[in-house]
């Protein structure tokens, strides 16, 4: 299959390219920004087995060449990070609004299939029970509105021009190659070099956390076996509030809890997400990785590539973080 896989130099895109290109023999074009989230070496060891197009999803002639001959369209590019959204909310607009917009046109043009890799945020947060694809849609943040008004317009394609559009909405993906702004790996990295852990508001806030190649493979599934028209939730075997994940992180880097520093909580901080997949087990997918091997393996990757964040903990990154939580990095 050729797919043009847009956003692929991010963490969950770059971990799906290599899975597609390893596993499926597919013919990749990456489509990517190059935003502060992407970066060519996460895909180092593939990036000679893909088209590379540096170009936003929202520059239509970028997607224009991008688009050209593939059999199937797969959009992870976004602005992801939902404190960056409550901080900034102008390039989420553009980018998972007007950017997914110019995609499908781009889409519906060539007549190709078109994925649209989305969010458990889209539901909201519930406080027991699961969501399932029907739930109703309750955004929080500017983020997840964003990603709610695009998942929106997909599904209007669908319904107006018979576009075959899909969308995978995944719940907390963890794992290689995900940037130190989110929960985990800013949690690793600051216990390796024996930083402060900041906690936000009590800690009881809970998420299901999906390793990444499980991602990657329901998104396949979704991809090659979905029915048009459909929504997929894509969510992790295992739930877990965020101050236990940081004791686990703790643990597995040998350190103790008095790194640990309670901070104001994120303004309208969800409490908790939870998706039900039984619809996409219908189609014979199960994730396989459980999170108490999936955080050793992560804790062991970033121990181990320190070639990888050695550039980003030394970069712009120490200034967000200075700005995000009052405090430098060590
Ligand atoms: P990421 O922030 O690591 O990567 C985003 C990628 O998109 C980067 O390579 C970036 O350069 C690129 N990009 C950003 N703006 C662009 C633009 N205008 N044009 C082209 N490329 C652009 O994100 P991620 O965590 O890998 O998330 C990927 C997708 O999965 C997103 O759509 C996100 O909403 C969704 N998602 C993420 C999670 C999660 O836990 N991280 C869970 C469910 C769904
Ligand atoms: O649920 C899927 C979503 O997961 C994706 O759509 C988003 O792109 C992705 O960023 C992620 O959103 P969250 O807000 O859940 O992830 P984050 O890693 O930012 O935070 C996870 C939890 O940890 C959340 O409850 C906030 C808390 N947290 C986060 C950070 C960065 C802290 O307590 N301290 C922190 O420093």
């Amino acid at each position: 299959m050729k797919l043009l896989v847009c956003g692929g130099a991010g963490f969950i895109g770059s971990n799906f390219v290599r899975i597609r290109v390893r596993e499926h023999g597919d013919d990749v074009v990456v489509l990517d920004k190059l935003t502060y989230a992407g970066r060519r070496e996460n895909l180092h060891d593939v990036i000679d087995d893909v088209r590379f197009v540096h170009g936003a999803i929202e520059d239509p002639s970028a997607v224009a060449d991008a688009i050209d001959g593939v059999d199937a369209v797969v959009n992870f590019a976004a602005e992801t990070h939902v404190d960056r959204s409550i901080a900034e909310p102008d390039a989420f607009v553009t980018t998972n609004g007007q950017g997914t917009y110019v995609l499908l046109e781009a889409a519906r043009k060539a007549g190709v299939r078109y994925v649209q890799v989305s969010t458990d945020e889209v539901y909201g947060s519930i406080e027991e029970g699961s969501f399932t694809e029907t739930s109703p849609l309750q955004p929080s943040s500017p983020y997840s509105a964003t990603k709610t008004g695009a998942d929106l317009l997909v599904l209007s394609y669908f319904h107006t021009y018979g576009l075959e559009t899909l969308i995978a909405r995944g719940s907390n993906n963890y794992g290689p190659y995900q940037y130190p702004e989110k929960l985990i790996p800013l949690m690793v990295l600051n216990a390796l070099h024996g930083d402060k852990l900041p906690v936000y508001g009590d800690g009881m806030q809970v998420r299901n956390w999906l390793y990444v190649t499980d991602f990657g493979r329901g998104i396949g599934h979704v991809l090659e076996q979905g029915a048009a028209g459909e929504v997929y939730n894509v969510g992790g075997p295992d739930e877990c509030p965020n101050i236990e994940v940081v004791k686990r992180i703790v643990s597995a880097t040998g350190n103790d809890d008095s790194l640990i520093e309670y901070v104001t909580d994120r303004p309208g901080h969800d409490r908790r997400y939870s998706l039900s997949s039984e619809k996409l087990r219908g189609l014979g997918w199960e994730a396989r990785v459980h999170f108490a091997e999936g955080l050793q393996q992560t804790v062991d990757w970033y121990r181990e590539n320190t070639w990888w964040w050695e550039p980003i903990r030394s970069g712009d990154y120490r200034e967000y973080y200075e700005r995000q939580y009052g405090r430098a990095l060590g």
